[in-house]
C-alpha cells in the first residue's frame, strides 16, 4: 500500500466550531498538505442540494471544520427505494424470550473491557493510515482467537483499513442475512493521521458490543435459521466509506435487517436507549423498542441525527431495513468524541453490556435461532 507522507499545519480558530451549529456550513482555516491515497476525487454531498468532487485533504478539512457531509460516490446511481421489492419480513412481536434469557447470563464485562483497552491503545484507528490498517488486523485476529473456527475475513477497500465480516451460516434460509454492525475506525478531527484518537465510545464501544454478542452467540451452540453476519466497518469517519463499499457488494443479496451500534458506552444521568428515527426503518424501530423493553431495564427515546450520521444510512440508501440503538436519550450527549478525550475511563461497561443484550435479542428474534 502507498506510504503516506503528510504534514498538517493548523491555524484553527476555535470559533470555527460554531460551524457545527450551522449544519452544512464549511469554514476552516486548516491548511493541509497530504499526498492523497484516493486515486480519484470523491463525490461529497455537502447539503441537500450541493455536491462537489473533493480530494482526501479537502475531505479532511471538512472533518476538522465539523461540517456535515457524506461520500456518495458509490451510491449516487442508486435509485430511491432501491431493493424495496426484496424487503424481507421481520417479526412484529417477540417469540424467543426464553431462549434469550438463557443467553443473557453469558454476557461478560471483562471481554469488552480488555478488547477495548487494546483497541484504544492504538494511537488512532484512522482509516487512511498505517494505524488504521494495523488496528484492523489486530481486531480480526482477536475475533478469530475469541471465537475459534469462526468464518471471519477482511473486506478490502481502496484505502489501507479493511472492513471485517464474520458470518454464522443459517440452517434454513442461509441466503437471508441479519447484519449486526459497528465501525472500527476512530478519528482525531484536529489531526486525523497523527493525532491521538482512542475512539473509546466512537466507536470502540460498538465494536466491542457486537464482538461480545458474537462471542456469546457462537459459544451458545444455537443455530440461526437465517445467516447472521457481524460487520466492523472501516472509514466511517471518512464519510461512511466502508459501509458504502460493503452495501454495494451486497447488492442483490437478501439482507433482512441491519442493527448498527455506534456509541453504546456513555449514558446520561437518566439512562435510556435512543432510537434513531431518521435514515432507519420504522418496522425495525418498532421491533427494536420491544427488544429493549424485553431484554433490558432501560426506557427508549426517539432521537434524530438530522443527517446521515453513521453506517446505517448506507444500507438505508439501498432500501435495506436498518435501525440504531444509541447510548442515550439525546444525540448531544458525549462531547469527547473525535478527540483524545474519548478515552476508556469514560466508558460505563454496565451500560454497554445492555447493548450486547439488545444485539443478542435482535439476532434471536430476526434470525430465528433455536
Ligand atoms: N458516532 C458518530 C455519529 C454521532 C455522533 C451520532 C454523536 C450521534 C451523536 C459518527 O462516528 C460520526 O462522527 N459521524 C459523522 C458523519 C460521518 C458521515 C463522517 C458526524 O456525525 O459528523
Ligand atoms: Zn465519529
Amino acid at each position: 500500500m502507498t506510504k503516506m507522507t503528510s504534514q498538517y499545519v493548523r491555524i484553527k480558530n476555535t470559533a470555527m466550531k460554531l460551524s457545527t451549529v450551522c449544519a452544512f456550513a464549511i469554514f476552516s482555516f486548516t491548511v493541509v498538505s497530504a499526498s492523497d491515497l484516493y486515486a480519484t476525487n470523491r463525490l461529497i454531498q455537502l447539503s441537500e442540494d450541493k455536491q462537489e468532487w473533493l480530494s482526501e485533504s479537502q475531505i479532511n478539512k471538512l472533518i476538522s471544520s465539523d461540517a456535515r457531509f457524506r461520500d456518495i460516490t458509490d451510491i449516487r446511481d442508486v435509485p430511491e427505494n432501491a431493493n424495496q421489492a426484496a424487503l424481507l419480513d421481520i417479526p412484529t412481536s417477540l417469540t424467543h424470550q426464553k431462549l434469550v434469557s438463557g443467553l443473557l447470563p453469558r454476557v461478560t464485562k471483562d471481554v469488552p473491557q480488555s478488547v477495548l483497552a487494546n483497541l484504544t491503545s492504538f494511537t488512532n484507528r484512522y482509516y487512511n493510515s498505517e494505524n488504521g490498517r494495523k488496528s484492523s488486523a489486530w481486531l480480526l485476529s482477536t475475533i478469530q482467537s475469541l471465537v475459534p473456527g469462526i468464518n471471519a475475513n477482511s473486506f478490502p477497500h481502496r484505502f489501507p483499513q479493511p472492513s471485517i465480516i464474520a458470518r454464522i451460516e443459517g440452517t434454513q434460509n442461509p441466503n437471508e442475512i441479519v447484519i449486526i454492525s459497528a465501525h472500527q475506525d476512530s478519528i482525531n478531527e484536529e489531526d486525523p493521521v497523527a493525532g491521538r484518537a482512542p475512539g473509546a465510545d466512537d466507536d470502540g464501544s460498538g465494536t466491542v458490543t457486537i464482538l461480545e454478542a458474537l462471542r456469546v452467540f457462537a459459544h451458545s451452540g444455537l443455530k440461526p435459521k437465517r445467516s447472521v453476519e457481524f460487520h466492523w466497518y472501516a472509514g466511517e469517519e471518512g464519510g461512511l466509506l466502508g459501509s458504502a463499499d460493503v452495501s454495494k457488494a451486497y447488492e442483490g443479496k437478501k439482507v433482512a435487517a441491519v442493527l448498527h451500534f455506534d456509541m453504546t458506552g456513555y449514558p446520561m444521568s437518566s439512562p435510556a436507549v435512543g432510537i434513531v428515527t431518521d435514515y432507519t426503518d420504522s418496522n425495525t424501530n418498532d421491533l427494536l423498542r420491544k427488544i429493549v423493553a424485553a431484554y433490558t431495564d432501560l426506557p427508549t427515546n426517539d432521537i434524530v441525527c438530522g443527517y446521515a450520521c453513521s453506517d446505517h444510512a448506507s444500507w438505508n440508501a439501498r432500501g435495506v431495513r436498518a435501525a440504531v440503538p444509541f447510548e442515550c436519550q439525546k444525540v448531544e450527549g458525549n462531547t469527547n468524541i473525535h478527540s483524545p478525550k474519548d478515552s476508556i475511563d469514560t466508558i460505563d461497561f454496565d451500560h454497554l453490556v445492555k447493548f450486547v443484550k439488545i444485539a443478542l435479542g435482535f439476532i434471536a428474534e430476526v434470525a430465528d435461532a433455536d
